[in-house]
C-alpha cells in the first residue's frame, strides 16, 4: 500500500457527492510519470448518470496528461467503507475503465478508511479482459 495514495484517496472521499447512496468512495491513481490524480463518486438525481470515484480519477488523469507514461496507471488506491465486512472493490465498469490504462500486473489497492485492505492485480479483478489493442 502506498501511503500517499491512501491519504489522498481517503481525503477526496470526504468530497463525494453521494446524497442518494450516502456511500462515499475516493480513488487516487499514480501514473507511470509519477503524478497523482484523484477522484470521488458524483451521483445524480437521475441515478444511472452517477459516476464512480475510479472513473472520476481516470478522467482527471486523462485531462492532465498527454498520451504516454502520464496516462498509464502505475498503481491505484480505492478507499471506501467495508460492506458487511467485505472490502469495496471496483465495480465491473470501473474494472474495464482501469484496464484501458493499466497492465495485467498493475496493483489495485482496495483499502478501508482505517487503512486495512488488500492489493489485487488488475488481471485478478478483470481476468480475460476485453481489449482491442494496446493503448497509450
Ligand atoms: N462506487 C464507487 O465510486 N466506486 C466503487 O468502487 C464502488 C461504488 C460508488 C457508486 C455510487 O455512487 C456509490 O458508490 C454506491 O454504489
Amino acid at each position: 500500500m502506498n501511503r500517499e495514495l491512501f491519504d489522498k484517496a481517503k481525503s477526496v472521499r470526504d468530497r463525494a457527492h453521494a446524497p442518494y447512496s450516502k456511500f462515499h468512495v475516493g480513488a487516487a491513481i499514480r501514473s507511470e510519470a509519477g503524478a497523482v490524480h484523484i477522484g470521488t463518486n458524483v451521483e445524480n438525481a437521475s441515478y444511472p448518470e452517477g459516476v464512480c470515484a475510479e472513473t472520476s480519477a481516470i478522467s482527471a488523469m486523462v485531462a492532465a496528461a498527454a498520451p504516454g507514461p502520464g496516462r498509464r496507471i502505475a498503481e491505484v488506491t480505492v478507499v471506501a467503507d467495508r460492506i458487511d465486512g467485505r472490502l469495496t472493490t471496483p465495480c465491473g465498469g470501473c474494472r474495464q475503465r482501469l484496464a484501458e490504462f493499466a497492465g495485467p500486473e498493475t496493483p489495485v489497492h482496495v483499502i478501508d478508511p482505517s487503512g486495512s485492505g488488500k492489493t489485487f492485480r488488475m488481471d485478478e479483478l478483470l481476468p480475460a479482459a476485453f481489449a482491442l489493442e494496446e493503448t497509450e
